[in-house]
């Protein structure tokens, strides 16, 4: 058992979640689960492809497991953006250190390009982003620990901010 509480990376998509919670995990020498992938790899498939079978609420049950199982193996653990809108995964965070990663739309708009593998930003992805972060920052604030500002910042900074903010003591 890690001698590290579960580390949660919570906030909107495109806001760095994986990059850091991976950076994270590798200064600290524990684990990382990145949700999105364990779903695609249990499924075989893409998360376009299971949003496009299953709709969106296949998608959140599958999130729902897939969530719970990261958060009971511990280390660091990114969640899909729309993971808190689920009332039964927001009271599993109560147990956890969480983190809120925030940054601005244009900065989001930026880091998602051309790509087209979040199927709720697809079309507009400004005008999405702008409304599903608007819409879930009570969700956001209502489970985080902390807060951390992510918008032109290296994942090396932001991670050396996580690491003061949960006074956590770092492998000698
Ligand atoms: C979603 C965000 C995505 C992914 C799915 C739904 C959302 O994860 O879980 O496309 O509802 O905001 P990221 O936040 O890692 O992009």
């Amino acid at each position: 058992m890690s001698e590290y509480p579960v580390i949660v990376l919570v906030g909107p998509p495109a806001v760095g979640k994986s990059t850091v919670g991976a950076a994270l995990a590798t200064r600290l020498g524990i684990g990382f689960c990145d949700v999105d992938e364990v779903i695609e790899a249990e499924q075989g498939r893409a998360i376009t492809e299971i949003f496009a079978e299953l709709g969106e609420p296949g998608f959140r049950r599958l999130e729902l497991d897939a969530t719970l199982a990261a958060l009971s193996a511990g280390g660091v653990v990114a969640l899909g953006g729309g993971a808190v809108t689920n009332a039964a995964l927001r009271s599993a965070l109560e147990a956890h250190q969480v983190i809120w990663l925030r940054t601005t739309a244009q900065e989001a708009v930026r880091r998602v390009g051309a790509s087209t593998t979040r199927p709720l930003l697809n079309g507009d992805v400004a005008g999405n982003w702008t409304r599903l972060a608007a819409q879930r920052a009570p969700l956001y604030q209502q489970v985080a620990t902390v807060a951390v500002d992510t918008a032109g910042r290296s994942p090396t900074g932001i991670v050396d901010e996580i690491i003061g903010l949960l006074a956590i003591q770092e492998p000698s």
